[in-house]
């Protein structure tokens, strides 16, 4: 049976609906999510053609039907920073953590960020594609419906193009939405170690020009942070990036605060992300900017740091999004559900605020919000049905329990 065209009825709950162009969500709207109870929704050509309430359903006008029995719909998340393509987890560290060594300990002990591109070196692209593949079909089935991945455990011309090949082969697997980022700025390298700016060099002069010649990325990212990458060595990538049209989504103010927001704002960043560390001047210049916020609460979880005060960047009507920074180092899960209750639990927020900012904000963050994130009529068909329960506040509530019962991409059922 073609699914693309089809009618779910008896939606016990249809949430997250945006009757106009609103692109994103902000300040007070967060805490706002239009939801129509007892719902249908029908589907065709893969996006979403009508919605309304159970009682003006016409049967005589629909062969294809799906009962939703009495599940929840909403829109897919659309989780916009991950680190998904790695080649091997890092429960050892994960050990060290428990025996008190912080995260930078670990780094300086050759843990880390180089620990991975150790065995992202040795792994061939097969079984790299392989297993990403596998990771990403977990998370579709999780109710992701649209992803960032970044490169950046490679850090040599020839491992950054295989991870960013291997995102290019997603996208052609894939019918979720997928964009790649090149984060040659993760780490230096051991082989640089005392010749920083020779990697910058090679950044600048090898890496950049190929990828732009595959076409192997759509955004620019760089971990600017004390002891990984200054705002003056931020400020030189940035600029290289612009030459290849690559906007910045850049990680900043993880551990400390040292201008990395503002620069990146210069140079019209369509994010910045993590956050954890902020001083008023951050907050102003977001507040001045069209730049997004994304917010990563797992990896606080997972290597018990701060939150980020996602309560405040509402308050300061500044737009955010949630992400799951799936990565073997500090966010080994890219379960966005999960990610919804620690945004609840730990960073008090209402549960429509989680779901806005992992829908239509997630969608913004990577620049498809115009045709994704939100239950609109013309939009793609990417949608969570729920296993049946009594509301979409029982999502993040129910932390650690798979409420999903099928994720549609593009009008078809994934699973
Ligand atoms: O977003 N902070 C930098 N990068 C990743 C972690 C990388 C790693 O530890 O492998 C992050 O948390
Ligand atoms: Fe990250």
């Amino acid at each position: 049976m073609d699914n693309s065209n089809l009618t779910i009825i008896n939606i016990k709950q249809l949430a997250g609906i945006i009757s106009d162009n609103q692109l994103l969500k902000k300040g007070v709207e967060m805490n706002e999510l239009s939801v129509l109870e007892n719902a249908y929704l029908t589907v065709k050509d893969g996006l979403i053609s009508d919605f309304g309430i159970m009682s003006n359903f016409n049967f005589s006008n629909s062969n294809n039907i799906f009962d939703a029995n009495q599940g929840i719909v909403l829109p897919c998340w659309n989780d916009s920073h991950t680190h998904l393509v790695f080649a091997k987890s890092r429960e050892k560290e994960f050990i060290d953590k428990i025996n008190g060594l912080s995260y930078q300990e670990i780094a300086r002990r050759g843990g880390g960020i180089l620990n991975s591109a150790k065995h992202l070196e040795n792994i061939d692209q097969r079984q790299l594609f392989e297993e990403s593949f596998k990771k990403l079909s977990n998370l579709v089935k999780l109710g992701t419906g649209g992803i960032e991945i970044k490169s950046g455990y490679g850090l040599s011309l020839e491992v950054e193009l295989k991870i960013l090949r291997t995102i290019q082969k997603l996208k052609e697997n894939f019918n979720i939405d997928i964009k790649s980022t090149f984060l040659g700025a993760h780490a230096i390298p051991l082989n640089y170690i005392n010749n920083r700016k020779g990697y910058i060099d090679l950044l600048i002069n090898e890496m950049l020009p190929n990828i732009h010649k595959e076409n192997l990325a759509d955004y620019i990212d760089v971990f600017c942070e004390t002891n990984y990458f200054s705002v003056k060595e931020l400020d030189k990538i940035l600029e290289a990036g612009c030459k290849y049209n690559l906007k910045p989504k850049v990680h900043v103010n993880q551990f400390t605060s040292i201008g990395g927001i503002r620069k990146a704002i210069e140079y019209g960043a369509i994010s910045v992300d993590h956050l954890e560390v902020m001083t008023e001047d951050d907050y102003k210049a977001l507040a001045k900017s069209s730049t997004i916020a994304t917010l990563l609460p797992s990896c606080s979880f997972f290597i018990n740091i701060p939150f980020a005060s996602g309560k405040s960047l509402i308050e300061k009507n500044i737009p955010f999004a949630l992400a799951s920074d799936f990565n073997p180092g500090s966010s080994p899960n890219g379960n966005m559900n999960f990610v919804n209750s620690l945004g609840c639990i730990k960073m008090g927020l209402l549960p429509e605020a989680t779901i806005n900012a992992s829908t239509i904000n997630g969608a913004y963050a990577m620049e498809i919000a115009d045709r994704t994130g939100s239950i609109t009529k013309g939009k793609k068909a990417n949608l969570i049905l729920t296993n049946p329960i009594e509301s979409y506040a029982y999502l993040p509530y129910s932390f650690g329990e798979n409420c999903i019962f099928k994720t549609m991409i593009k009008g078809k059922w994934y699973n």
